[in-house]
């Protein structure tokens, strides 16, 4: 493994130090709605799924994807379709660059979550997201997603973050409203990370 890439959960995934990377930001330039680095909330999102796996074959969409790694793992891991949604469309070469790198195929949207219709939440099984609520005016905007999902037929709705009080407060707002799970999480040695999952059944 070189110094600029990271295996885990058995991906591969490239630091921003990487001569790849660094030739992509030459090339497409920053994301600048913090979609310009791989979030260790997506690590919170893998090792949950781990314990508690999708069937295979679904159809899942990543909110807020930025490198995209958490829908790889996805599409790896059980063989998902997997759809790539974010609202900066300079994140897309980075998100291809890492599908190819794991070698698997991906779709790119780019679109706000809060413009997400039911009829396009129709098209999905599974909605994933990590580290997408950090504004105040997310809370609203991602429980209103997680609603529409809910009745478009949606079967899970699953995010992670690190704790900030806007995930906090949209998490608390879904399990008074619907089946969720809201649950601390910890990533051991050697990627170290904790947070916080919650997990909607519809
Ligand atoms: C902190 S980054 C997390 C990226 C990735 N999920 C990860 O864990 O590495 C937040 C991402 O959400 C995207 N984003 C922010 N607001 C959004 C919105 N309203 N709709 C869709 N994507 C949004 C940003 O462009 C960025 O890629």
């Amino acid at each position: 493994m070189s110094d600029h890439e990271v295996h885990a959960y058995g991906l591969r995934i490239c630091k921003n130090s990487h001569p790849s990377m660094r030739r992509l930001k030459k090339e497409y330039g920053t994301p600048s709605i913090h979609g310009n680095k791989f979030w260790k909330s997506t690590f919170l999102l893998m090792d949950y799924l781990q314990e508690f796996p999708l069937e295979k074959g679904v159809r899942v969409l990543e909110v807020g994807c930025g490198y995209g790694l958490g829908g790889i793992f996805c599409s790896k891991t059980f063989d998902a379709s997997l759809t790539s949604l974010d609202a900066d469309d300079t994140v897309f070469p980075y998100l291809v660059h890492h599908a190819e790198l794991n070698e698997v195929p991906v779709e790119t949207w780019k679109c706000r979550y809060e413009r997400v219709r039911k009829q396009d939440l129709a098209e999905f099984d599974i909605v994933i997201g990590a580290d997408i609520c950090f504004w105040d005016s997310m809370s609203l905007a991602l429980f209103n997603l997680a609603r529409r999902a809910g009745q478009a037929g949606v079967q899970r709705v699953i995010f992670t973050d690190p704790g900030r009080p806007p995930f906090r407060e949209m998490a608390e707002r879904a399990m008074e409203r619907f089946d969720a799970e809201y649950t601390d999480w910890h990533v051991a040695h050697p990627h170290n990370t904790s947070g916080l999952v919650l997990d909607i059944a519809f």
